[in-house]
């Protein structure tokens, strides 16, 4: 036996080492972790379990024969966060760059797959060139696999992608796919053609951290749903986002211990400006209605005028959904129903219940948002909330004007319940606009025009600027004060909690893509 265990510590001994000490010095100085030691941060300790430990690619192309090592540059299996069963992979830049292959890919799809049929989290760390070169096609099969298998596993548990390193061409649509997508600050990028490619087609200068850094993915393309100065902060978001989310679709995400006592925020009641026109800083809302310290927030710097967000209520998760008036006053545009309607389906598809906080002046006109698509984009974030069957509650705290009204998780399109504070202005649109459109004529013939529009103006926020026509129609169900919504939204979910709604049956609804 001494003879067997000698040989198999000598293999396991080699496959720790890599792509050996140089390599991983390299990595360091770079201001990167290695493949294990990222594992090491994220799962519990001594919860990993590796799979694939000797697994060897076949190769013999371009000296690849003389160039083995054990695990083949992806370190996978499972483990545990906070105690949850979690299935990772996690490449090793130091081996081949943490090039994909035929046996690289093999290692991943089958943590997926076991992932799939044990419904747990699929969690990968992705820190690689891309296609091994030397292997040709059968690396591009490869990611092929990992694509189908991501593609099939969407919905059903959830899949979280951490960039740590390059990640270029196709190697990009794996974590695509997934449901997260994670970024360190500095060290990672990702595109589908690098600067060089970009240069010669057109003619464009620019570095890889401008084309595809996490600071450009977080603000201008949105690509990326999280960023962090170091990797630890990415390997922290990651379980934080976690904890929010259940292990598969059949399950409910885990509550936390909840005492109560807390539920009355009179700063609620000081938080809408005089004027209609003041903005204010909808995540002070947030933070006031949900569990202390408890907002995590999903593209922060993207489409900043809908602030999206996981948090806790009374110790439940939930999924915030909020219009930021102090950006662009809250409208919605292409980028904001494109950044909510996904988050909704992600809510949705792994039974976190939504909250809806509403101040809205409409859709953002002009020729850029309509050659854009706003039609096709608006009807995105309609889609997903009228398809949504996990609880849902509105509260309008300010305007809820035109077509965004029906939008924002409306009673019509299936919101549990729509609460109103006093200051909500439910109205086709603002008064002023309104009384030049419907009193266009009596503007005109007017002595004083100013006077007459300012009276007509006065006339209609009368009859709209106010919750009570809404409430009067059933539309609302309750007008409640500020510092009463986290008492109110506690009780109303946890009447909620046994929600059943199904969608007709379907093959699979047709999205407005
Ligand atoms: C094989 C690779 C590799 C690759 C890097 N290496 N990329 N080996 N296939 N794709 C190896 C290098 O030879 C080197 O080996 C080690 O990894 C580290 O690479 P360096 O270049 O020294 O590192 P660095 O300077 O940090 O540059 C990293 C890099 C660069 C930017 C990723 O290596 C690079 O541009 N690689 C090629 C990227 C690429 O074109 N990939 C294919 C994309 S197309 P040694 O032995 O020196 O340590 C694609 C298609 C997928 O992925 C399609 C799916 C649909």
């Amino acid at each position: 036996m001494e003879q067997h265990r000698n040989r198999l510590n000598e293999l396991r001994e080699q496959a720790f080492q890599g792509g050996g000490e140089k390599r991983m010095e390299a990595q360091h100085a770079k201001g990167k972790l290695t493949a294990r030691e990222r594992l090491n941060l994220l799962l519990d300790p001594d919860s990993f379990e590796e799979l694939g430990m000797l697994v060897k690619h076949r190769s013999t192309n371009f000296g690849l024969d003389k160039q083995q090592f054990l695990g083949d540059g992806v370190v996978t299996g499972y483990g545990r966060i906070h105690g949850r069963l979690v299935y990772v992979f996690s490449q090793d830049f130091t081996v081949l760059g943490g090039s994909l292959a035929e046996a690289h890919a093999k290692k991943i799809c089958r943590v997926m797959d076991l992932a799939m049929k044990n419904g747990a989290p699929l969690i990968g760390l992705n820190d690689s060139g891309g296609a091994r070169i030397q292997e040709g096609v059968v690396s591009l099969g490869g990611y092929a696999d990992i694509f189908y298998r991501n593609v099939r596993a969407s919905g059903v548990i959830p899949q979280l992608s951490a960039i740590l390193g390059p990640c270029a061409g196709g190697a990009v649509y794996s974590p695509a796919l997934t449901d997260f997508i994670f970024m360190a600050e500095g060290t990672s990028y990702m595109f589908v053609t690098g600067p060089n490619v970009v240069k010669t087609v057109t003619h464009e200068e620019v570095t890889s951290e401008e084309l595809g850094g996490a600071k450009t993915h977080a603000s201008k393309s949105g690509v990326t749903h999280f960023t962090a100065s170091n990797e630890a902060q990415v390997i922290q978001h990651i379980k934080d986002v976690l904890s929010f989310l259940p292990q598969n679709c059949e399950e409910d995400p885990a509550a936390l211990p909840y005492t109560p006592g807390d539920e009355v925020r009179p700063a609620l009641d000081e938080v809408i400006p005089e004027s209609a026109q003041q903005p204010y800083d909808i995540r002070e809302v947030v933070e006031q209605i949900c569990d202390s310290g408890t907002f995590t927030e999903v593209q922060k710097d993207y489409a900043e005028n809908i602030v999206c967000g996981f948090a806790r209520l009374g110790g439940k998760s939930v999924g915030v959904v909020a219009n930021q008036p102090a950006f662009l006053a809250g409208v919605l545009d292409n980028n904001a129903s494109i950044k909510a309607a996904r988050f909704v389906r992600t809510c949705d598809a792994f039974n976190v219940p939504l909250l809806v906080l509403e101040d809205v002046p409409g859709f953002l006109p002009g020729t850029d948002q309509e050659w854009n698509g706003i039609i096709t984009n608006g009807a995105k974030l309609l889609y997903a909330f009228s398809e949504a069957t996990v609880p849902r509650i509105t509260v309008i705290t300010r305007k809820a004007y035109g077509g965004a009204y029906d939008v924002m998780n409306s009673q019509h399109i299936g919101a549990d319940l729509v609460y109103a504070w006093p200051t909500a202005e439910i109205a086709v649109m603002g008064a002023k606009g309104a009384a030049e459109i419907i009193f266009k004529r009596e503007i005109a013939a007017s002595d004083d025009p100013d006077a007459t529009w300012r009276e007509k103006e006065a006339e209609y926020a009368e009859l709209f600027a106010h919750p009570y026509n809404a409430a009067a129609r059933g539309y609302v169900d309750e007008v409640i004060l500020p510092h009463n919504t986290r008492a109110k939204l506690i009780r109303a979910f946890e009447m909620l909690k046994n929600k059943v709604d199904t969608l007709p049956r379907k093959k699979h609804g047709n999205l407005p893509l």
